[in-house]
């Protein structure tokens, strides 16, 4: 029976018919759906519009829906249903009868659907978090593993400064942890309960909201049926946070690849998660790295799509909402796959740390280093940059580095050079002297480490606190 054919003389074109339907991909929403319609029963049984056997008979009806999806094959393939609210509608009325048409007393789809997809993105975030914390821990390892080495980091793409493997490497966790904050944030805001919204007035029998949203661990109520029925801003918030969480991935695939290529040389790419190429025997390329990259794009994509299916809306209710469900499954689904590989890969690089630590020392990357000499001595600083320039100008016409200068030549540009001046060069005392928190001073960055260990640690329990709520 369908959910709404009372007043209609003439059947649906069947070509619109197909088309209109959405349980090809809402069907995944049916755990949700069954819990929902869980809460909605028994709070009909409340307010007397249920007995109680009738109640018992709509939960086991639920409860073996649930059974059948999760056993039977082909169970929830169903050429008629209209969407998940329809296939459970006719499912229970096909196991306990007439009575399974009593469950929809008071509600509307409308409600239903903002319910089920609150749920889901609500599952999803603690999964996501859960997936964020491996990677932010095999990061935080890989980091620790990497000790005193060295790399040089990059401004403009160009040597910059040397840093250790392990600060670099700790800057992703720091993006990834503001993901997973973002992700808690998102959380907080979509926990709350549709149910008892109705259409788009409210329901038209006196449903004890508060005893539904407790049912589903809801921490509270939407305040008003018109929003309720209508708002999307989760999907929204959420698809962006995850296209956030994509801009980062892919700012790290993007700069591994780099650093892969023969140019660079500093990662060894994995071949576990590397391919050849039919045609180049020589080839192993970083396609796990590319798809990261690429499959972000799908992400951010999706969000700019939602955006746009909700801006031209007038409220509450209408179908084009259901266009907002694959956007959100795709970025979920893309983020879900992707992280696990994602961690997968830290652990399995190998990093060459003895080419990253030469490059570390090479292209000037202790010129810096070297003006600060100077301005501890007491040279402005502005005439310190201006020396240490000319220096720098004098390699270059030599084809060597600052410390290959003589103390006479340096002496020529600015007297207060003496000898001393050459141990500040060296690279470990080039990385001593960023001795500030968040600087890449060896014993900052183990503290660094240990800072970021002590947030993963409470990102895991906070995701164990959600999962047993
Ligand atoms: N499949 C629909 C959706 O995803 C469910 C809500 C239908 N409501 C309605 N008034 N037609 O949006």
């Amino acid at each position: 029976m369908k959910m709404w054919s009372g007043r209609f003389r003439q059947p649906l074109d069947p070509q619109f018919e197909r088309w209109q339907r959405s349980f090809d991909f809402d069907r995944r929403l049916l755990g949700y759906e069954l819990a929902a319609s869980g809460a909605h029963a028994r709070a009909l049984k409340n307010i007397g519009i249920l007995s109680a056997d009738e109640l018992i008979s709509i939960l086991e009806g639920l409860q073996k829906i649930g059974e059948m999806a999760a056993s039977a094959e082909g169970f929830v393939e169903d050429d008629e249903a209209e969407d998940v609210h329809h296939f459970v509608e006719k499912q229970l009325a096909a196991l306990i009868g007439e009575v399974g048409y009593k469950l929809h007393s008071g509600r509307s789809r409308n409600e239903q659907i903002a319910t089920d997809l609150r749920l889901y993105v609500r599952a999803a975030i603690d999964e996501l978090r859960k997936e964020l914390s491996d990677v932010c821990e095999a990061f935080a390892e890989r980091a620790e593993k990497a000790g005193n080495a060295a790399m040089p980091a990059f401004t403009h793409l160009q040597h910059a400064e040397p840093v250790l493997v392990g600060h670099w490497l700790l800057a992703y966790v720091e993006m990834f942890l503001r993901d997973a904050d973002r992700l808690v944030d998102c959380r907080k805001r979509l926990n709350v309960c549709p149910l008892g919204s109705g259409a788009v007035a409210g329901a038209t029998l006196p449903l004890d909201r508060v005893f539904m949203a407790e049912e589903l661990e809801f921490s509270s109520l939407t305040a008003n049926s018109i929003d309720a029925t209508s708002d999307r801003d989760f999907i929204l918030e959420f698809v962006n946070v995850l296209s956030l969480l994509g801009v980062h991935l892919s700012r790290w695939a993007e700069e591994m690849i780099i650093f892969s290529s023969q140019e660079f040389g500093f990662v060894k790419l994995p071949e576990a998660y590397s391919t050849g190429s039919s045609a180049m025997p020589q080839k192993k390329n970083p396609d796990l790295l590319e798809l990261v990259r690429g499959k972000t794009g799908r992400v951010i994509g999706g969000a700019a799509g939602l955006t746009v299916t909700l801006k031209g809306l007038p409220l509450a209710y209408n179908k084009d909402l259901q266009e907002t469900q694959e956007p959100l499954f795709d970025a979920a689904d893309s983020m879900l796959g992707m992280l696990p590989l994602v961690a997968g890969w830290m652990k399995a690089v190998e990093f060459d740390t003895a080419r990253m630590n030469e490059a570390a020392q090479s292209g000037f990357t202790n010129a810096w280093a070297a003006a600060t000499y100077l301005v501890k001595r007491g040279v402005p600083s502005r005439l310190a940059h201006e020396q240490i320039g000319k220096a720098v100008k004098l390699c270059v016409e030599r084809n060597c580095e600052i410390q290959n200068l003589t103390l006479n030549d340096l002496c020529r540009l600015h007297p207060a050079f003496e000898e001393s001046f050459y141990e500040c060069l060296k690279p470990a005392a080039v990385l001593a002297i960023h001795d500030v928190v968040g600087g890449t001073a060896p014993e900052r960055v183990r503290q660094g480490i240990a800072a970021a260990k002590r947030k993963i640690d409470s990102l895991r329990e906070e995701v164990k606190i959600h999962a047993h709520a």
